[in-house]
Formats: C-alpha cells, structure tokens, sequence
C-alpha cells in the first residue's frame, strides 16, 4: 500500500466530520449492538442471498461460517469507539479479498443498504427515549459511509492501478480501440434497422403476392408467416444491440433466433412443394443443430445467473 492511500485514511474523519463525541456515541450503543447481533445476522444473509450470484461466492458451509464470524467482528467493531489507521487497513484488506474474490462492488454496496436500513431502525426503535437521538444516528451514518468509501476504494484502486500499469502507447491504442468500437456499434445498429426495414418489405411484397393471387393461398399464407417470424427475430437483435449501447451485454443467441426464423421460413414454403423434400429435411437437421446451439447457450447463461 503506498503512502498516499495511508494519508487518505488519515483525512477520511476529518472529511466525514466524525468527532470525537460521535465516536463516544458509537461505543455507548455498542451493547445494544450485540442485543441485536443475531437478528442482524440472519437478515443480513437473508438479504445478500438474494443477489443471486451469492453462492458462488459462499461456496459452502465452511466460507460461509468463516464470513459469519468475519461479519459478526467487523459489525460490532463499527461501534467499538477507536477508528486509527489500523481499522482502515483491516477495512481495506477486507475490500481488497472481495476484489481478489471477483465480488461485484454492486453487492457490497446494497449490503451496506440492508446493514444501515437495519441499524438506524434498531437504534431509532431502542433509544427513542434518549435526547440525542440525532447525533447518534447521525454518527451511525458517518462511519457507515466511511466503512462504504474505505471498502470500495479498493476496487477504485484496482481500475486505476490497471490503468496506471499500462504503457502509453498501449493507453493511446486503449481510448482508440474504445472510440472505433462504439461507431462500429452505431454502425452495426443502422445496418440493422435497415435489416428490419428489408424485412418489412418481405412482408409486405409477400402479402401482395398473396392479394394478387401470383402464389397459391396456403403456400402464400406461409410465406407471409415466414417473413413475420424474420421480422420478429429482427427486432430482437435491434433489442439487443440497443442493450448492448446501453452499456450491457450483446446476447449473442439473438442472431441465432434469426437464423432459425429464416430456415424456418424456407421450411414452410418448402413443405408445399413434393419435389425437395431432401431440402426440407436439411433445413431440418439444420434448425435442430442451432437449436440446440441456443439451448446449450440460454442454458449456461441461466446458470452462470444463478
Ligand atoms: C457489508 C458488506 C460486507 C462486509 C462488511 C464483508 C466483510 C468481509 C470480511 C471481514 C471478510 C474477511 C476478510 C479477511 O479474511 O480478512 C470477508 C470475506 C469474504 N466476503 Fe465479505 N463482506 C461483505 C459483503 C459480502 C458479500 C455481499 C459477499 C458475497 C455475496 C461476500 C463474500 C465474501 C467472501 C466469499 C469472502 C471470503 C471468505 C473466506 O474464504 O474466508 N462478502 N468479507
């Protein structure tokens, strides 16, 4: 760690205004604080497993009893009155094992949602009698937000070290890789507005086709489902590039709905006509082969979310 990080914790009680009365306050509402310690723990697990992706985190029962205890000492120690340097470098420490663990800042942050909603009731709820009430909760707030800012710096310097540890022509080829990629996706988006705009044409020379009687009615009535199915499936990936510029992540199984609803267009006009049957059963084995290839990809993103 260097020296800077230490003289950011030194400033940390000076930037929170965290006084010394506040830090007197914390440890007088300390036995309450063990009062609740099992009511704490049970909604604070309830809570975090809720994330989804928690037990991938807390594997099993081991880690699990290890992180209880470790939850148990740093919930009481926000209240034990002493916040010097070694508190944040524990504090720090913690943040850096959620880093190294891969752990979503994300969690961390709506855990301490669930750790202050539930501490400011308890408090409120238990010391309504008392004329400060106020200032304690106040000073519940500050050295939550501290503990916040402190857990989270870590992930900060992790994408500024990464950062900083690149050279600058690899920086340069970074900002330009970044620029280049986002008009492409700007790119692939009109192209596949235009894709869509095509499809509705389909549709629409398909109809008059049909209206005009220059296709047989049933095959005319499956051509023209055929091109819904493409214009369905392009929407979607539409659906997805928008996700994707939004900042999520392009769904790649889009562009197989797509091809499906193709083969499944020429599927149906084939159907009709007696002599390519060994067409209609490649396009078959076809649409077999990338529907499996979509089950197998929903199936590991399904998993990988739970
Ligand atoms: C208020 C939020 C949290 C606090 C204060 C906290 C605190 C801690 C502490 C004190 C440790 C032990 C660090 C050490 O060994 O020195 C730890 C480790 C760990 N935390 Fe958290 N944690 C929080 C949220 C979470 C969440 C939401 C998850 C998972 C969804 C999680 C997963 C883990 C795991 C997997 C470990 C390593 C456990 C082991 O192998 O010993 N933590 N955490």
């Amino acid at each position: 760690m260097d020296h800077s990080i230490q003289n950011d914790f030194s400033s940390l009680k000076e930037h929170y205004h965290l006084t010394k009365d506040d830090e007197k306050l914390l440890l007088e509402m300390r036995p309450l604080i063990e009062s609740i310690m099992e009511d704490f723990l049970d909604g604070f697990y309830k809570f975090i497993w809720g994330f989804g992706k928690t037990a991938n985190f807390l594997k099993n029962e081991e880690i699990l009893g290890r992180h209880q205890g470790e939850i148990r000492k740093w919930y009481l120690n926000l209240f034990s009155g002493k916040y010097d340097i070694n508190y944040f470098l524990k504090l720090y420490k913690i943040g850096e094992i959620h880093v190294q663990l891969g752990l979503p800042t994300h969690y961390v942050n709506a855990a301490f949602n669930y750790v202050r909603v539930f501490t400011l009731e308890r408090i409120r709820k238990n010391c309504i009698k008392t004329d400060n009430l106020e200032v304690r909760l106040k000073a519940i707030e500050i050295i939550l937000d501290i503990n916040l800012d402190v857990l989270t710096s870590s992930y900060r310097q992790e994408e500024i070290g990464r950062y900083l540890s690149l050279s600058s022509i690899e920086k340069k080829l970074l900002g330009f890789l970044k620029k280049a990629s986002s008009y492409f996706n700007y790119l692939l988006a009109g192209a596949l507005v235009l894709v869509a705009v095509f499809a509705i044409c389909l549709f629409g020379f398909d109809v008059f086709l049909l209206f005009t009687k220059q296709i047989a009615f049933e095959k005319g009535i499956l051509t023209v489902l055929g091109s819904l199915l493409i214009l369905w499936a392009a929407i979607e990936l539409i659906h997805e590039e928008m996700n994707q510029l939004r900042g999520g992540k392009f769904a790649i199984e889009a562009f197989i709905t797509l091809a499906i609803a193709a083969l499944i267009r020429k599927i149906l006009i084939f159907s009709l006509s007696p002599s390519k049957t060994t067409d209609v059963v490649l396009y078959g084995v076809l649409v077999l082969c990338l529907g499996i290839s979509y089950w197998l990809m929903v199936g590991k993103i399904y998993q990988s979310k739970k």
